[in-house]
């Protein structure tokens, strides 16, 4: 499918100066749910190049630090971010957030992360499923009580299952395809809040 540079939501995320057009989706998943009420400290997996990191530095302010991780640099510089250059299947993120500073449990754990895509649909939702079981495993050590995750992930048969896992974790999980997702994206998103612990 073609891709289209200047869309809608890719114009808006350039006039208001964010990275990526990502940015509508959690500002819409957040509007939704609001899931960063009151948090001190934010962990945002597949970061780059850096819009949803943006999003949460402008709306919480220095009230917030945010640990931000991918295999590809930020694109700029962002307020209250450090951002941290790896693969999430190669780190210690319990040793790693310590020796950044973060002292304390996240309060807020996003991922975005997606696969490169091949175009073969079913490695491809592989892949993402394996990205989302290793951000859930990641909220299960990192997550606050009552904490939220909000994981993206290609839909496919693992949908079910992965859904029943987060409902195990948390109080409440509800699934959004974002207004601004591309139409020819498999992309969905879960919102799994108040962590059980
Ligand atoms: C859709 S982009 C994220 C966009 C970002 N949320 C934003 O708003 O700018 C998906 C990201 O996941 C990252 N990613 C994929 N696999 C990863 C891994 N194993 N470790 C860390 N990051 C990964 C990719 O490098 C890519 O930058």
């Amino acid at each position: 499918m073609a891709y289209k540079p200047n869309d809608y939501y890719t114009k808006k995320a350039k006039e208001e100066n964010f990275a990526a057009r990502s940015i509508y989706k959690l500002q819409e998943i957040d509007v939704k749910y609001n899931i960063f009420k009151g948090a001190k400290q934010v962990l945002d997996l597949g970061a780059s190049p850096g819009s949803w990191s943006q999003y949460v530095s402008r709306k919480l302010g220095n009230q917030t630090k945010i640990l931000s991780i991918d295999l590809n640099p930020l694109s700029q510089e962002i307020p209250y971010v450090t951002f941290v250059l790896a693969d999430i299947f190669k780190i210690d993120l319990i040793e790693l957030a310590k020796k950044e500073g973060f002292t304390d449990l996240f309060d807020v754990i996003l991922s975005d992360m997606a696969p490169k895509t091949t175009g073969i649909r079913i490695t491809d939702q592989a892949r993402s499923y394996e990205l989302s079981q290793m951000a859930l495993n990641v909220a299960l050590n990192l997550l606050k009580t009552h904490g939220n995750f909000v994981c993206k992930m290609f839909d496919s048969n693992e949908f079910q299952n992965y859904n029943k896992q987060l409902l195990t974790h948390f109080k409440k999980v509800n699934v959004l395809r974002p207004k601004s997702t591309r139409k020819e994206s498999k992309e969905i998103f879960f919102i799994a809040q108040d962590f059980i612990g």
